[in-house]
C-alpha cells in the first residue's frame, strides 16, 4: 500500500494558485477509503440527520415521498464520530496548511452521493455563493470521492483561473425556490477541464472556482467526502447583496428550523 501523499510539490501547490484547483492521486489508503464507504453508505441508507435537516435533497425538493436526487449529509461525525479520527482529517489538514498557511482550520465537512442511474447534475456554481456576503475568504474544499470517478459517474470538472472573478450570480437549481442547490447564471464553460480520479486521490478547489458534476449513469452510487478549510474570513469592506440565498424557502430549512439545529460557527456557515 502506498502511503499517503501528505507533502505537496511546489509545481502542484503553484498550479493550484495559477487555476483555482488541482487534482491530488493520492490522499487516502483503500483500506480507508472502503471503511468510509461503508460508514457513508449506511448514513444515506439510514436518513441519518434528516430530521435535523442536515440530510437533505441538493437538486430536489426534497419532499418525504420523494427520491432523492443528489442527496447530502453536513456534518455526518455528529452521526458517524469515529469520522474525527480518520486518517484522512489529517491528510487533508496538512494540505490546507500547505495551500492556505499554518493558520488554516477545517470548518465543516459533508458528503455527497448520486444515486446509481438516477443521480443528479450538479451545476455550475461557486462554494463562496452559500455563503456570507459580508466576509472575504480564503478557503478550500477538498473533494475526496470514496470510489473511482469518471465522467459516466459524475467526476468534478472546473474551469481554470475561475478563483481569480467575483463571485457571479446564482439562483437555486431550475430557479425552484424550493431546491437547496444553486447554480450560477451564464458560464462560459468552453475551457472546462474535467478531472477523473482513480480511488484513493481526491481534488481540491478554491472557494471561488467554478466547478460541475455530470450525473450518475452507472449503476453504482457516487459518494465523495468534502472538507472545508479556511483562514479566518475578515470584514468586507463594501459587502454584496447574495439575494439568491433569500429567495429559497426549503423543506431542509424547516426541518432545521423545527429541530432548533444550529447552523456551523457563528451562523455564517463554511459549507453548503
Ligand atoms: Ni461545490
Amino acid at each position: 500500500m502506498q502511503k499517503p501523499t501528505l507533502t505537496l510539490s511546489k509545481k502542484q501547490i503553484a498550479l493550484f494558485h495559477q487555476e483555482g484547483y488541482l487534482v491530488v492521486p493520492v490522499v487516502i489508503t483503500l483500506e480507508e477509503l472502503e471503511r468510509l464507504r461503508e460508514i457513508f453508505n449506511h448514513l444515506f441508507a439510514s436518513k441519518a440527520g434528516r430530521e435535523d435537516g442536515n440530510q437533505y435533497d441538493l437538486a430536489g425538493t426534497d419532499k418525504d415521498d420523494q427520491e432523492a436526487v443528489l442527496p447530502q449529509i453536513v456534518n455526518p461525525s455528529k452521526y458517524a464520530p469515529e469520522l474525527e479520527t480518520a486518517d484522512i482529517r489529517d491528510n487533508m489538514h496538512a494540505i490546507a496548511r500547505q495551500l492556505l498557511g499554518p493558520e488554516a482550520t477545517s470548518q465543516s465537512d459533508h458528503a455527497i452521493m448520486k444515486p446509481p442511474e438516477v443521480g443528479a447534475v450538479t451545476p455550475w456554481h461557486q462554494d463562496e455563493a452559500y455563503w456570507a456576503p459580508d466576509l472575504e475568504y480564503n478557503s478550500i474544499s477538498i473533494w475526496v470521492p470514496l470510489q473511482e470517478v469518471t465522467l459516466e459517474n459524475g467526476c468534478m470538472h472546473f474551469i481554470p483561473g475561475s478563483h481569480k472573478l467575483e463571485v457571479a450570480a446564482h439562483r437555486p437549481i431550475g430557479q425552484d425556490s424550493r431546491i437547496h442547490g444553486l447554480e450560477a447564471e451564464q458560464v462560459d464553460a468552453s475551457q472546462a477541464v474535467a478531472c477523473p480520479v482513480t480511488a484513493g486521490g481526491a481534488t481540491i478547489h478554491h472557494c471561488r472556482t467554478l466547478h460541475y458534476a455530470g450525473p450518475n449513469h452507472t449503476n453504482h452510487p457516487r459518494l465523495a467526502y468534502i472538507n472545508v478549510f479556511a483562514t479566518s474570513p475578515k470584514q468586507r469592506v463594501i459587502s454584496r447583496d447574495f439575494y439568491w440565498k433569500d429567495s429559497r424557502q426549503t423543506l431542509r430549512d424547516e426541518r432545521r428550523r423545527a429541530a432548533g439545529t444550529k447552523p456551523t460557527s457563528d451562523g455564517r456557515q463554511i459549507g453548503s
